[in-house]
């Protein structure tokens, strides 16, 4: 009993090792978002020169696409301390007061999916970020007094998948504000020759071509997809991933030529054909397809847009041509 504990928790601490060394740890190793990472570089750089902390920074895209990974980047190339926490994690404004005088001068506050902050917790954050204070209340009933507490200058790195659902008043409050795009595909093609090495695979380039291509833009994606092809290429004996078993593997893992996984296609699936292409809502098209809002919004619905499979109108999302072409299902009027 106890050894199985130890070796599961072993094998948790080597994929925490192994996504750590995924990492790049420098901005010239960060892969793409080229012009995220000429806009950091240039306000570093300005800020090391003027030993000042970096304005507070927003990242907001789809989930995947390096938001964490490049808030430590960023601490990195600061020399400073990174503090990591998410929205939902902090609950009370206590919470939020003990991580922000915890700081010291320069250091980074990384909060990721800051959408679901609680709003007493991100009415303390104004200040902070503002003016490098926050006003605390103290003691109870006739002893009760306000303390205003100046902090150390630091660095908020924000990260969410849904900007649009931040306050305007904490939007408002970053200095930066960078949207992470999905990959190309000679960029993700880069990040799984990387993350081969880091595997100790070797991988033909026609074989990292084509999973680059089938990974959604996303480097998340391609991590796992690499891992799970590798899987299958060693179990065939193969010294380097081919494309014969990418191709094979991803056939296996239910991912199509165009890079679409099983949910974008119940989606557009469920929109042709309960809803004759749509407009739906999207109230309507979660309940339908077990998925919660959020991960429609955030994860599904921008690759399917940005690729053309469906637009959006003001009546709700709508599939285009090329959804029913991908899906092998007839266009409208021309069913038999
Ligand atoms: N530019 C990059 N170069 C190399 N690897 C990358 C890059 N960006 C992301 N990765 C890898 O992709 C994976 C996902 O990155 P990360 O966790 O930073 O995404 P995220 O945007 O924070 O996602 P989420 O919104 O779900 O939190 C990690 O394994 C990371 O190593
Ligand atoms: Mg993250």
């Amino acid at each position: 009993m106890t050894e199985e504990h130890l070796t599961s928790q072993e094998a948790v601490e080597g994929e925490e090792a192994v996504e750590l060394s995924l990492r790049p740890q420098l901005l010239s190793q960060y892969i793409g978002q080229g012009h995220v990472k000429k806009d950091m570089e240039v306000y570093i750089q300005a800020a090391r020169q003027r030993d000042e902390a970096l304005d507070h920074v927003l990242l907001y895209g789809p989930p995947g696409l390096g938001k964490t990974t490049l808030a430590f980047v960023i601490a990195n190339e600061l020399g400073v301390n990174l503090k990591s926490t998410s929205g939902p994690a902090i609950e009370r404004a206590g919470d939020l007061v003990a991580l922000l005088t915890d700081l010291e001068p320069g250091d980074v506050l990384f909060i990721d999916e800051i959408h679901r902050l609680a709003k007493p917790v991100e009415e303390v954050l104004y200040s902070a970020m503002e003016d490098f204070y926050i006003d605390i209340v103290v003691g109870e009933g006739q002893t009760t007094h306000a303390i205003h507490l100046p902090l150390p200058p630091f660095t908020l790195i924000g990260a969410t998948t849904l900007a649009g659902q931040l306050s305007a008043p904490l939007r408002d409050r970053f200095g930066i504000v960078e949207h992470m795009q999905y990959y190309q595909v000679e960029d993700l093609e880069k990040i799984i020759l990387r993350s081969s090495e880091v595997f100790h695979t070797k991988i033909s380039p026609q074989a990292a071509h084509e999973l680059a291509r089938r990974s959604r833009g996303t480097p998340r994606v391609a991590n796992r997809l690499l891992k799970r092809v590798r899987d299958f290429a060693e179990v065939k004996g193969e010294k380097e991933i081919s494309l014969e078993t990418t191709a094979m593997a991803l056939k296996q893992l239910q991912v199509d030529s165009a890079g679409l996984d099983q949910t974008d296609r119940k989606l557009l699936r469920t929109m042709i054909l309960s809803y004759g292409g749509g407009p739906v809502g999207i109230r309507t098209l979660a309940s339908n397809i077990g998925e919660d809002r959020e991960t429609i919004e955030s994860l599904y619905e921008p690759y399917l847009l940005q690729n053309g499979f469906i637009v959006m109108t003001p009546r709700g999302r709508v599939v285009t041509q090329k959804a029913y072409q991908q899906l092998n299902l007839p266009l409208p009027g021309e069913e038999e």
